[in-house]
């Protein structure tokens, strides 16, 4: 039996897959079983900061392999007191709690923000989220995201969230009341569409949040890390959250979620949240060997100046083929929407030709490569890109 036919003989059928099975990756490139080569632009969902096996992080789970792999968090470990010295010192957030994931990062941040409420607003523990989110598939984030498709399965829901329309200060005002502890947010979301919010959106929110004296969580999973061309989101937007999320990039392709909250909004008790391997020693000589270089070497301008040569070849391919609607994203979270529903069949497209995109929406691309790749790989990627296009009529 190939390795497709024994994945549907013992895999749960969730994941809808590509046809390809991959072994190997460097850089900005992956093969597959029969040694064909492709360059990835989906980059393992966003979280190929580096690409795939960077030295700097191959090296640093080796190391830390051979040192100490897991031991419980009772214990003081270095590797994750280092990474969170790190992120404080490069975020304007004041401490950190590690898990192991995204969807487990943003619901331990829902968790601080209930504790806040019942410390300093009356018991308040409604968090006020918006439509066309993605915070996660725990039933807590999934009643987070504003999307029904993936809540209807699930019903019914976690209570305390409300899901109210995204890039409209107005509808968080609305949705306000006493029972208000938090706003959340994605900067830009991504697994919604690839939507950047109006220009002072996140800065009224903000206001709003002070003005009502409820946090603002910020979820930069997807956003964080250099993704959209500076260390974090919140940069580019002139504010702060009170809690920020990060997982996917942090450390290079290795599983991790951080929880990073200003101190004001640090109000666990002792024993109130935890995690087995969250803070793994692994996981975080990873996250520190990933971060520490995004940060000396600038990653994040790359991730800017990268992103905006291809913003260019996409709009020129936007010229070309009519079909394309629009371009949007920032740094290397991009996408093009198309004015039919053949993104799949793009997909398949630059497939057979080597490249590897994401399929965002039935009629949208998403591009989330390496933070690392240069001018190069953009211009391969787009000329596959036209090649697989003109086979759509
Ligand atoms: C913005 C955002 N939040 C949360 C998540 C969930 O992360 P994970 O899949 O690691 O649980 C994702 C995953 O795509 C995401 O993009």
């Amino acid at each position: 039996m190939s390795w497709q036919e024994l994945e549907h003989k013992y895999f749960m059928q969730i994941v809808e897959r590509l046809p390809v099975t991959l072994v190997k990756g460097q850089g900005a490139r992956v093969w597959d079983e029969d040694g064909r080569e492709y360059l990835d632009f989906v980059g393992g969902w966003a979280c190929d900061s580096l690409g795939h096996c960077h030295p700097v992080v191959v090296e640093a789970v080796t190391a830390q392999a051979q040192t100490l792999i897991q031991v419980s968090n009772q214990f003081y470990t270095i590797p994750q007191i280092r990474l969170a010295e790190l992120l404080v010192q490069h975020s304007c957030l004041d401490k950190v709690f590690f898990c192991n994931s995204g969807a487990e990062a943003n619901e331990g941040a829902v968790k601080l923000a209930r504790r806040y409420g019942k410390h300093y607003l009356n018991g308040a523990y409604e968090i006020i989220t918006t439509t066309d989110s993605f915070h996660g598939r725990t039933l807590a984030m999934v009643a987070a995201t504003g999307q029904t498709k993936f809540q209807q399965p699930y019903l019914p829901l976690p209570v305390g969230f409300v899901n109210v329309e995204y890039s409209n200060v107005d509808a968080i005002k609305a949705a306000t009341t006493s029972q208000t502890c938090a706003v959340m947010l994605e900067p830009l979301q991504g697994e919604g569409g690839v939507n950047l919010p109006s220009d002072n959106y996140l800065t009224a929110v903000r206001r709003w949040c002070d003005q009502k004296g409820i946090l603002l969580i910020l979820d930069e999973i997807q956003t964080g890390v250099g993704r959209i061309g500076t260390l974090f989101a919140y940069e580019q937007y002139g504010i702060e959250p009170d809690i920020m999320t990060l997982a996917k990039g942090l450390a290079g392709g290795i599983p991790i979620g951080a929880i990073l909250a200003k101190d004001k909004a640090d109000v666990f008790a002792l024993g109130e949240h935890g995690s087995t391997f969250g803070g793994n020693p692994v996981a975080c000589a990873a996250g520190y060997a990933t971060l520490k270089f995004i940060i000396d070497n600038d990653v994040a301008g790359n991730a800017r100046r990268v992103g905006q040569y291809l913003v260019s070849g996409l709009e020129k391919l936007k010229q070309k083929f009519q079909f394309i609607t629009d371009v949007r994203g920032r740094g290397l979270l991009l996408a093009v929407g198309f004015s039919s529903d053949i993104a799949q069949s793009v997909v398949m497209a630059c497939l057979d030709r080597g490249l590897l995109v994401n399929r965002l929406k039935p009629n949208a691309l998403r591009f989330m490569p390496p933070l690392i790749i240069g001018n190069r790989e953009v211009d391969e990627a787009l000329g596959i890109l036209d090649k697989a296009l003109s086979t759509i009529s």
